[in-house]
């Protein structure tokens, strides 16, 4: 493996190694936050705040994790020795650009106070990753909500679960004090855990369907539709 393959594991192991466990723990809390309210359970108030907390640091992993991929997809195909990057080197710093930005206003949404500003930079980070996930070397399945592809992209998952989680960090405050707000809460979170699963599935597929770096030109001159490659080389004699 070359280090550029190397670095498209970055982006599953950091999911797997920080991103599942600490959803683990978050759910675990979320449950325990509902059964205080609901007086099954004699717990303290600190369940809740922990799992905020928790919740977080989900948040954050996820927007890093993917961040990471993006960053990986650009710079494989920057480092290909042919078709030529569109817009060439100019255009791949502009994207790094974008992807440091929405790092910042990421850390930003942990710092910011007033709503205003949680729902601004909250949504900066959306529209950043929406805005590098729009671009034509991103791997999207399909951008067609009515095909079935559409609905078992990674990507699309990926940028919704986001979103949620996003939202639920930027409301974090209206959540601890609204019954409405922790409701619509509940119901993102259970969306979110579906999201989680079906984005370990269609990660682990896609793990299993790109090739190494310098398999690339024999394994795209296969044809996808029909599944059928090109005869392979005579083995040297
Ligand atoms: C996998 C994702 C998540 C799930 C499944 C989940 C689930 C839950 C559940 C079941 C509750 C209890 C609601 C109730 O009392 O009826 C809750 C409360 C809460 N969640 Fe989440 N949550 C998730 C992610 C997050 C995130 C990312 C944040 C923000 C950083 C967050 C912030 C809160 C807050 C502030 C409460 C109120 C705690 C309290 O009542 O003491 N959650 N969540
Ligand atoms: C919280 C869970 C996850 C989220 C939100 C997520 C999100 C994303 C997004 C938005 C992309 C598109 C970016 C691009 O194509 O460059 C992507 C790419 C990718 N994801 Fe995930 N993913 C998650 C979990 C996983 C898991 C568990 C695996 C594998 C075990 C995985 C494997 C991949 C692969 C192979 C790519 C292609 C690009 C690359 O290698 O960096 N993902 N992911």
């Amino acid at each position: 493996m070359t280090a550029i393959d190397w670095f498209s594991l970055l982006h599953p192991v950091l999911i797997i190694l920080f991103v599942y466990p600490v959803v683990g723990a978050t759910i675990r809390l979320g449950i325990l936050a509902r059964e205080r309210r609901l007086k099954i359970n004699p717990l303290p108030p600190s369940v809740g705040v922990e799992h905020a907390d928790h919740g977080r640091w989900v948040t954050t992993g996820v927007v890093v994790a993917v961040l990471v991929a993006l960053l990986y997809s650009y710079a494989s195909r920057f480092l290909a020795p042919s078709p030529p990057f569109a817009g060439g080197a100019p255009r791949f710093a502009l994207l790094v650009l974008v992807i440091a930005g929405t790092l910042a206003s990421l850390l930003a949404l942990w710092r910011v106070k007033t709503p205003n500003l949680r729902a601004s930079f909250a949504l900066l980070t959306w529209a950043g990753i929406l805005g590098l996930g729009g671009q034509g070397e991103i791997w999207r399945l399909s951008d067609n909500p009515l095909s079935g592809a559409f609905w078992s992209s990674h990507y699309w998952a990926g940028v919704a679960l986001v979103g949620l989680l996003l939202f639920a960090t930027a409301a974090k405050q209206e959540i601890f004090r609204s019954l409405r707000m922790r409701r619509l809460h509940v119901t993102a979170g259970v969306l979110s855990a579906v999201l989680l699963a079906v984005l370990a599935i269609t990660g682990t597929r896609d793990l299993l369907e790109i090739p190494l770096s310098w398999q690339k030109p024999v394994i795209f001159g296969c044809n996808f539709e029909a599944r059928i490659c090109p005869p392979p080389a005579q083995p040297p004699t």
